[in-house]
């Protein structure tokens, strides 16, 4: 394996000084690039995904096009559930669809944990060959839903503004909640493990959808399956971000979880943010992803004003607080990498290498 030659994300993981802040972007390839665009006008969403010539392909764009600090590989989080035997399509203007939700005891029997490298080969095939294609230029992330989320879609079938089904079943069947989260953080890890071994340097869990719990069921039900999972995956050496929108005042106990690293949405005040998780984590974050429609000038001061909030020193990861969204100005995005890589260096006392 090449040496990593820019390595800054990887540094800010650990919390190791760097000279500047590294950034990249969730959702750093999809439809706001005109090339990404461009590609899906010959290949749906699902094929882009399944097939590793084309994955790598997309995953690079944004490496080379914006200049991000690190690359995420080209996927989805409803990969999973398809392999654990759920039928997955994508729906134009509703997004991603699971066949027959799971709302029974049998239904999660009928479930498979199931082995990466048979089911899911096809992304260690991308991973693999994105890896060799960047040749050290940058690391390489790699991804799954958290369970919780994931359960969200398996029970719900579809995204939902607040997926009443998965909600509910907490409330009315617990013991089956919790038999299907487990089966979902078993096949979490693995899926994990096996990105890790394919040459992910770092791997993010998406709890897109914790925050729509309370207190009590946050922490029963979502932080405690992602933990299950970070302690799973933590012999490999290679840091977890947690990426937990929505979990407000119980970002302490989220840094307490083992990863290396919290990810934040943009409604929680990062210097706050900073305070509250002390030296257990690097946070990564969290810019409101809706200000990249404003001007170029607007932008600029709004990254700044992220980066004064969580002021100097090391441990920071400059991202927005949710997925870009599909039709910003690409130049505005530029421009963001641009300026968080130039203007960060206020914020660092430490020589370029
Ligand atoms: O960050 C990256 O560039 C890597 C690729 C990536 C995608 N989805 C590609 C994608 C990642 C990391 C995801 C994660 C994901 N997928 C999450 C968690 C993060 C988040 O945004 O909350 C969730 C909840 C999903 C599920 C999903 N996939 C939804 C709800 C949708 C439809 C909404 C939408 O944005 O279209 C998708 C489709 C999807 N996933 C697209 C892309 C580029 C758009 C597909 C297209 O080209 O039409």
């Amino acid at each position: 394996m090449p040496r990593i030659k820019n390595d800054l994300f990887l540094r800010a993981c650990r919390r190791q000084g760097t000279p500047r802040t590294p950034v990249w972007i969730m959702r750093q390839a999809g439809r706001y690039l005109p090339s990404y665009r461009k590609l899906r006008e010959r290949y749906d969403f699902l094929a882009l995904c399944r097939s590793p010539e084309l994955a790598v392909q997309v995953t690079l764009l944004p490496v080379y096009e914006l200049g991000v600090d690190a690359a995420i590989i080209f996927s989805d989080i409803m990969v999973l559930p398809e392999a654990m035997g759920m039928e997955l399509q994508l729906v134009e203007s509703v997004g991603p669809v699971l066949a027959s939700p799971v709302r029974t005891s049998h239904r999660v029997d009928e479930l498979e944990v199931p082995d990466p490298s048979k089911k899911l080969g096809y992304v260690m095939e991308s991973l693999a060959q994105t890896k060799e294609e960047l040749a050290g230029r940058v690391p390489l992330i790699g991804f799954s839903g958290s369970p919780w989320t994931l359960f969200c879609y398996m029970v719900e079938g579809r995204g939902s503004k607040d997926f009443t089904w998965a909600r509910r079943a907490i409330y009315t069947d617990p013991t089956l909640a919790r038999k299907l989260l487990a089966k979902i953080a078993d096949a979490v890890t693995l899926y994990l493990r096996a990105q890790a071994e394919a040459g992910a340097d770092a791997l993010q869990i998406f709890d897109t959808w914790g925050g729509l719990l309370g207190p009590d069921g946050y922490r029963e039900f979502s932080l405690a399956y992602s933990r299950r999972v970070v302690e799973g995956v933590s012999d490999l050496g290679v840091p977890v971000i947690l990426f937990a929108r929505g979990a407000g005042s119980l970002l302490a106990e989220v840094a307490q979880a083992g990863c290396q690293v919290v990810g934040l949405d943009w409604q929680v005040d990062l210097g706050q943010a900073r305070e509250l998780v002390g030296t257990k984590a690097a946070l990564q974050g969290n810019l409101d992803p809706v200000a990249l429609y404003a001007s170029v000038d607007a932008v600029r001061a709004a990254a700044a004003a992220v980066l004064s909030s969580y002021g100097e020193g090391a441990g920071h990861i400059f991202n927005l607080g949710h997925g870009i969204p599909p039709d910003v100005p690409v130049e505005n995005v530029k421009a963001l990498v641009e300026f968080v890589k130039e203007e960060s260096r206020k914020y660092h006392r430490v020589p370029e290498r």
